[in-house]
């Protein structure tokens, strides 16, 4: 079946495209867009040419329902549609409305013409997923817009209305009106003005000292794109542009354009693509499953978790009542929400008017009568089992039937809570992460009695708080936080046999992380793991923990907060600067522990720490607390400063390989300082290294 239509106006013949649900360039698309381009050809009573696209706007780019598949590459590609548009005899207008990105523009700009509704987006935002523009974008636009204009839009990948290159060889026409009859009228126009059409790629491209602007750009880009060879790429694509007669141009974006599609980085931006669409996905909960309307929310306990997720309810315009026991609790938590605002207003990130509008959103109570009719209640108070359990049984009492009792814990177990109600069905975790007005993950911990619809509700909540939510089966830590105790356990080991905290930190920032295991315990409070190392040697006293860092704790040092942790910090500042009270400590505590200190690489470092959480991760894939590997991979992005081009620590290890990773994990276990029941694989990965396999599906990982 075709995509797209043809029709004839008089002398004009229409081709829509017609592909929802942005007319995403699909094969059947494209191959109807050329077949109606012959039609046109062919039909002596035909003059011209207009391509509009059928509802939200002109089109998406490449359908990313083929990225996985053949049909992705199989011809007519777009270049082959756009050397049709080139090859004909008959002047082409692209007609443009809603959105015109990606490969939309490039075919728009393959056209002879282009006429625009007021406020059409336009943009290329290929390098987003690690890539360039590879249907000519890159020579096309410099000669549409200038050599400038065009950099600066390829590197970012931004989007732009139609209107800020108005002037510019990209719009001939801004309609008003409807559309397609303005372009019609346009068309006609210019075949009886017997008008001259051009091609973009018949404009010369004039830049006085291109070389020169070019390697200024070089050094610019590169200094911000670290670890990402997408920009440079670009870069060169739109130097090519003014270097290069078009044809050569068009050869050397192609080759850049293979190489990018190629890298691992592009490939991991891709994953997380799709890993993030993936997640809201949840097999046994159908798309179309009812969802309880959310038009107003309560939470109990105003302090930081609280106050934070108020505020991303009364972002999203849901109005939203604040309980406390104490008055002076409430104030003391209404008052941060209240600054935190103003700050966002200070930095010009909200109105004054926007600030009102929210703070009136938040409203406070000592009362539960006051939030009996809240459709959703999510409690944030201290994380003790007896307290949250009598927080649920009140909530049990006063809440009205059908709302939703989420509770923000993020060890505790959330069937007990549930248990705690007559309505467990009722009951769901949603672990929001800190600060909770800012970090987009919220895990959405699924109770054995959570009805399938509350958990559609609170996903749908979450996009609406604009939250990548993603599904997490009950266990202590959930995915993420189960995940990272390992990790720090390692970065603890590592400390103990010859590292200082300052060498892992950075070895794992070169790699990629926004922090490393000290910089972020410090930032989090040294006292929050304490507590749970605490309860860990009580439960599990056959489990070897890195004891240092009690000993750090013991020292009152707890991080940011007291200005001294792992690091040493001035006043008002987040500087982590190295503290050789700290380095005489570990190295005094390795001569304790009777370890001969030895000199670790950078490799060993990033390996040990991220390995430590492959492992865990296979295990709660396998136990079934998170439904895909790609899952595990967006909770590391988005809630722990994971690097994009890494595509999570599951993708990473499917990159390296888990042939590799395995082997790794057996020269980790011979180390005799080291914990062989720590590197024992996970049955999981074990079996997925010797079957040649990788965690998440090929599907997922392929172009
Ligand atoms: N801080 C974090 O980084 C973080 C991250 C994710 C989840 N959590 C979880 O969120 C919850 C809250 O943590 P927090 O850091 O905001 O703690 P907090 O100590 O800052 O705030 C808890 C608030 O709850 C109030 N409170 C206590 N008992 C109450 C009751 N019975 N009724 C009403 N209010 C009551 C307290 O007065 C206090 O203001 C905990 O379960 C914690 O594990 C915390």
């Amino acid at each position: 079946m075709s995509s797209a239509s043809y029709t004839t106006r008089g002398a004009i013949a229409v081709i829509t495209l017609d592909n929802p649900p942005v007319n995403g360039l699909g094969y059947e698309l494209r191959r109807g867009i050329l077949d109606g381009l012959d039609r046109a050809e062919a039909d002596p009573a035909v003059k011209a040419v207009v391509l509009v696209g059928a509802g939200r706007g002109f089109s998406g780019g490449a359908d990313i329902r083929e990225f996985t598949t053949p049909k992705m590459y199989a011809e007519p590609t777009l270049r082959t549609v756009i050397r049709g548009i080139e090859a004909g005899s008959k002047p082409v207008v692209a007609a443009l409305h809603g959105m015109a990105m990606g490969g939309g523009l490039e075919l728009a700009l393959g056209c002879h013409f282009r006429v625009a509704a007021p406020g059409t987006q336009v943009g290329l935002p290929e390098v987003k997923l690690g890539l360039l523009p590879g249907a000519g974008g890159t020579q096309r636009l410099p000669r549409a817009v200038g050599v400038e204009t065009a950099l600066n839009l390829i590197v970012s990948g931004a989007t732009v209305a139609v209107e800020q290159l108005r002037g510019t060889a990209l719009v001939d026409a801004i309609a008003e009106g409807n559309l397609l009859e303005a372009a019609v009228a346009f068309a006609e126009k210019a075949v009886a003005e017997k008008r001259k059409p051009t091609l973009l790629r018949d404009v010369a491209v004039s830049y006085p000292n291109a070389e020169g602007f070019f390697q200024f750009a070089r050094t610019g880009v590169g200094a911000v794109s670290k670890g990402y060879p997408a920009p440079l790429k670009c870069v060169d694509a739109v130097a090519s542009a003014a270097a290069q007669p078009f044809e050569e141009g068009l050869r050397t974006e192609r080759s850049l354009f293979l190489q990018l599609i190629d890298s691992p980085e592009s490939k991991a931006l891709r994953h997380a693509f799709f890993a993030e669409r993936a997640a809201s996905k949840i097999p046994d909960v159908p798309e179309d499953t009812p969802t309880r309307a959310i038009r107003s929310a309560a939470v109990i306990g105003a302090g930081t978790m609280g106050g934070g997720i108020a505020m991303s309810f009364a972002n999203a315009g849901i109005p939203v009542m604040v309980l406390e026991v104490k008055q002076e609790a409430l104030d003391k938590g209404l008052a941060t929400v209240r600054k935190n605002y103003e700050s966002s207003a200070k930095k010009g990130k909200l109105t004054a008017a926007q600030v009102e509008e929210r703070t009136r959103l938040v409203r406070p109570t000592l009362s539960y009568a006051d939030i009996a009719q809240a459709d959703v209640v999510v409690e944030a108070v201290f994380e003790d089992m007896g307290i949250k359990e009598s927080v649920f049984r009140t909530l049990d009492e006063v809440m009205k039937p059908g709302a939703i009792l989420a509770t923000n814990t993020s060890t505790l177990d959330v069937n007990r809570i549930a248990r705690a109600t007559r309505r467990p069905q009722e009951v769901i975790g949603t672990h929001f992460f800190s600060p909770a007005h800012v970090m987009k993950l919220l895990e959405v911990v699924r109770g054995e009695k959570t009805a399938k619809d509350v958990l559609a509700t609170v996903m749908e909540l979450a996009k609406k708080l604009k939250k990548t939510a993603v599904v997490s089966g009950v266990c202590d830590g959930f995915i993420g936080n189960r995940m990272i105790e390992q990790y720090s356990r390692q970065a603890g080991f590592l400390l103990e046999e010859g590292a200082l905290p300052k060498q892992i930190d950075g070895a794992l920032e070169k790699w990629g992380l926004a922090m490393g295991p000290f910089r972020m315990a410090d930032l989090a409070g040294n006292d929050v793991g304490w507590l749970i190392r605490k309860r860990r040697y009580v439960e599990k006293p056959h489990v070897k923990y890195p004891r240092l860092a009690d000993r750090v704790c013991e020292m009152g040092r707890f991080g940011q907060k007291t200005g001294a942790g792992w690091y040493r910090y001035e006043a008002g500042k987040r500087d982590a600067i190295p503290d050789p009270a700290i380095e005489e400590l570990v190295v005094s505590y390795s001569k304790e522990l009777g370890v001969q200190r030895r000199k670790i690489s950078e490799e060993e470092i990033v390996e040990r720490c991220i390995y430590a959480l492959v492992n865990e991760g296979a295990r709660i894939l396998e136990e079934g607390i998170a439904l895909r590997a790609s899952d595990i991979d967006v909770v590391y992005l988005t809630g722990y400063g994971f690097p994009p081009f890494r595509g999570g620590p599951m993708f990473a290890a499917d990159t390296a390989g888990l042939y590799n990773v395995v082997r790794s994990m057996k020269r980790f276990a011979a180390n005799p300082h080291g914990d062989p029941g720590f590197w024992k694989p996970a049955p999981l990965l074990e079996r997925l290294a010797a079957e040649g396999k990788t965690f998440n599906a090929p599907a997922e990982t392929r172009p």
